[in-house]
């Protein structure tokens, strides 16, 4: 007895110190955390149970058999963030480099079903050499078991990925699927294949940080939403983004204690300029309407067209996506299209009401834009946007032209409340645009034409250049007064809190991928 009580104390303090200490200093040089410690840093104090600490990997191949780490390089289990219930796995880089062995995905399909049945968020933190080699196609069959999960809880728990190291061929696809994705900057990488494959079959020359490093995926390719200056960062920012987030698909995020006070913003009143070609940034407005200090950006170096993040406004969690004026004048193209759908549709899956800032000249022109498939591509922001169901608000603060006038939560397409400020500009395309095409006879036989041009621009202007005729119609509820903003969004979201929204019955919708 007194044997298998010291047995079981050293298989704990193995599974406690991982591969071993030297390990554990390799992983600190690198500025890298432990798995453990991670976890430590994640949950509220105490809070975490271990599930499958004596999990060790069955391999005999290469020698295998006489390398059984306890917990087979993966921590899992589950605990507390603010008191909220949700179910973590930390790869341990220091057994095996992390990588996956068939055990190793047991123990993580084990609380993704845990995750599911419970209903509680799943989060994942990810520090691996991918596939344990040894083990062959028995690995890859344990990544395809948490692929499958991974589409599976995906709409009915938040799913959270960490990439806190390596993260290198198929194992990307499990992050993928997630809701959001943080990166550490410096010592993560994500790619399908590594800069020496990309070698050999192309001949570029390129190094993990610049191929699959955080900038690349923030930057680039929008593979990652957040990026953070290390573990520690890394791990607040999954709090941070878990607070917007109910536990699941059936409940709503939590409301904050709020009392209405003084909710007038003299900030809003000028925020949009005279010059209606002048930039301006769509993040001051976010922040003169939102609760204090309660934005949360994501995907902020992507796309930069289009800003989407979370906010509180009245104690409410609510999901935003604005055009920016300071990129690109605000205009949709293939990337902010799919930023924005992806973004609208994580926060129908979860029930966190929208609010949609609109200012957007039209859709990008060109070439690259054609070919690269803004037909599709902007199609996907206006089929996410119509098959929403939550609270749906929006205002228009300055342009709203043409087929983005329509894509950008419009009344037509389902939107619940529709504001706009009196600077908005509701028509078919801009007012220069718009007179040479239909008073181009007139312009091309006056004495003039240039004179011409400017009086029917501006008897264009004075009939379209404004937002009450979109408001006669209906196609706007209020014209408000900008100091207003705050508080007339408060009321129409309190208003909104019980809103039923329901779709056709149908197996799934095919949304133009
Ligand atoms: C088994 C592995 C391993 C792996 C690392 N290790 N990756 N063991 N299977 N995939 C072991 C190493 O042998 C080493 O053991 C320990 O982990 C630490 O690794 P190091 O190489 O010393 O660490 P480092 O120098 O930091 O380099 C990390 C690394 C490198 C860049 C990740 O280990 C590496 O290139 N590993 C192989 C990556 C890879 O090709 N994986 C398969 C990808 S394909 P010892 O005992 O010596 O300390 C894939 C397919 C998934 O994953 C498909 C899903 C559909």
């Amino acid at each position: 007895m007194k044997d298998r009580l010291l047995e079981l104390k050293d298989r704990l303090h193995q599974a406690e110190i991982g591969g071993g200490q030297k390990r554990i200093d390799k992983q600190h040089e690198k500025g890298k955390l432990t798995a453990r410690e991670r976890i430590h840093f994640l949950l509220d104090e105490g809070s975490f149970e271990e599930i499958g600490a004596f999990v060790k990997h069955r391999c005999t191949d290469f020698g295998m058999a006489e390398q059984r780490i306890p917990g087979d390089g993966v921590v899992t289990g589950y605990g507390t963030i603010d008191g909220r219930l949700v179910y973590v796995f930390a790869q341990d880089f220091t057994v095996f480099g992390g990588s996956l062995s068939e055990t190793h995905a047991e123990k993580i399909c084990k609380i993704m079903d845990m995750s599911m049945k419970n209903g509680a968020p799943l989060i994942g933190l990810n520090d691996s050499g991918g596939a344990r080699i040894q083990e062959g196609v028995r690995s890859l069959g344990g990544y395809a078991d948490i692929f499958y999960r991974n589409v599976m809880s995906s709409g009915v728990v938040p799913q959270i990925s960490a990439i806190m190291g390596p993260c290198a061929g198929g194992a990307v696809y499990s992050p993928a699927m997630t809701d959001f994705t943080v990166m550490v900057e410096g010592t993560s990488y994500m790619f399908v294949t590594g800069p020496n494959v990309v070698k050999t079959v192309t001949n570029e020359e390129v190094t993990a940080e610049e191929l699959g490093g955080a900038s690349a995926h923030s930057t680039k390719s929008g593979v990652t939403h957040l990026t953070a200056a290390n573990d520690i960062d890394c791990i607040h920012k999954i709090k941070l983004l878990l607070s917007y987030m109910p536990q699941n698909c059936e409940e709503k995020p939590e409301k904050l204690p709020y009392e209405m006070g003084d909710e007038l913003r003299e900030q809003l009143r000028d925020m949009v300029p005279e010059n209606t070609n002048q930039p301006y940034d769509i993040r001051d407005v976010v922040k003169g309407i939102v609760d204090e200090a309660s934005f949360l950006e994501v995907h902020e170096n992507y796309a930069e067209n289009i800003v989407v993040g979370f906010a509180r406004i009245g104690g409410r969690s609510i999901g935003i996506v604005g055009n920016q004026p300071m990129s690109l004048a605000g205009v949709l193209d293939v990337e902010s299209s799919k930023k924005g759908a992806r973004f609208v549709r994580f926060c129908d899956c979860f029930n966190i009401p929208l609010l949609v800032l609109v200012d957007v000249p039209g859709f990008l022109p060109g070439t690259d834009q054609e070919w690269n498939g803004i037909i599709a591509n902007g199609a996907k922001l206006l089929y996410a946007f119509s098959e929403a169901t939550v609270p749906r608000i929006t205002l228009i603060t300055r342009k709203a032209y043409g087929g983005a006038y329509d894509v950008m939560n419009s009344k037509h397409i389902g939107a619940d409340m529709n504001f706009a400020w009196p600077s908005a500009e509701i028509a078919v395309m801009g007012a220069k645009g718009a007179s040479e095409i239909i008073f181009r006879r007139e312009i091309k036989e006056a004495d003039d034409p240039e004179a011409m041009l400017a009086e029917k621009e501006a008897e264009y202007q004075e009939k379209f250049a404004h937002p009450y005729r979109a408001a006669s119609r209906g196609f706007i509820d209020e014209v408000i007064d900008p100091v207003h903003t705050r508080r007339k969004l408060i009321k129409a979201f309190a208003m909104l809190e019980n809103k039923v929204g329901r779709l056709p019955r149908k197996k799934h919708g095919n949304i133009p991928l």
